[in-house]
């Protein structure tokens, strides 16, 4: 007899006894002028941003939000900085010489994100995904801001963005990032760690400098872009718990 091609009984079980909570579909606004000709009633999927300093987690968060949403039956695309097609090899270039000015590198990574939006984003959306960013305009914000750029120019630059369903900001002390890269690394990175702002020689030290600096302007940031701010110091599982809990809420069109 032939052998059955059919899922085996138990993967159908839980298929069938599993149900797809359809995402509820809520109004989407651009922040500023946004991108033309885009009709935001069409963009049925979520957007949701998961922002943190290097070593918060993001990553690993991301990875089980994926699998559980998947799981659950959503299909969802990522995205995240410096990964657009049209510019982050050139990008990447860039930043290994330190050969671009503020503002001109400034704009390199608003272009990445716009072609990202355009892109990827958007469509993804329009196609009712779930879209997880890793990082989204607030860290190429901050990261501007401490380096003294003009928060209306930013404003204005960003202005193309759309505001994601769901922002969460993994909050964790300079000192235990920085235990976190060197055990994931066993370097520290230049940019990551401010080298180029001077703050100290020693780079461990500007490291937690800038991180503190950077840790300041999120929550400034918070202020103004409501975001939720997430204890990243807990284990995996707790903040995992907590961004499902919240997640579900955003699916609910709570
Ligand atoms: N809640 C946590 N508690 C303890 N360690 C964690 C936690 N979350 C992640 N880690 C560990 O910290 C390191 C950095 O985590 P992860 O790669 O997820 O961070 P990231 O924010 O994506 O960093 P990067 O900016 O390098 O992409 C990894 O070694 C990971 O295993
Ligand atoms: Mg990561």
């Amino acid at each position: 007899m032939p052998r059955s091609k059919s899922a085996p009984k138990d993967r159908v079980s839980r298929i069938v006894g599993s149900s797809v909570l359809v995402p509820k579909v809520t109004p989407k606004t651009f922040y500023g002028h946004g991108i033309p000709d885009i009709d935001s009633n069409h963009l049925t999927g979520k957007l949701i941003a998961v922002e943190g300093a290097d070593g918060s987690g993001r990553s690993t968060q991301i990875a089980r939000l994926v699998q559980w949403l998947e799981a659950s039956g959503h299909h969802t695309v990522q995205v995240g900085l410096k990964r657009s097609t049209l510019v982050s090899e050139e990008l990447e270039q860039a930043q290994q010489g330190n050969i671009l000015a503020r503002t001109t590198l400034s704009l390199f990574y608003a272009t990445d994100f716009a072609d990202q939006l355009e892109n990827t984003i958007l469509p993804a959306l329009r196609a009712g995904s779930m879209v997880i960013a890793d990082r989204y305009i607030y860290t190429l914000m901050a990261r501007d801001l401490v380096r003294g750029v003009d928060e209306t120019w930013l404003r204005n630059l960003y202005g193309i963005a759309l505001a994601p369903d769901a922002v969460f900001y993994l909050e964790v002390c300079p000192e235990l990032l920085v235990q976190r890269v060197f055990a994931k690394n066993q370097s520290l990175d230049y940019w990551e760690s401010g080298m180029d702002l001077g703050l100290s020689r020693d780079m461990f030290d500007s490291f937690l400098r800038y991180q503190g600096l950077m840790r300041d302007t999120f929550r400034r940031l918070q202020q103004t872009y409501g975001f939720d701010i997430v204890d990243g110091e807990r284990s995996p599982d707790a903040i995992n718990a907590e961004l499902q809990s919240r997640i579900e809420a955003v699916l609910a069109g709570r």
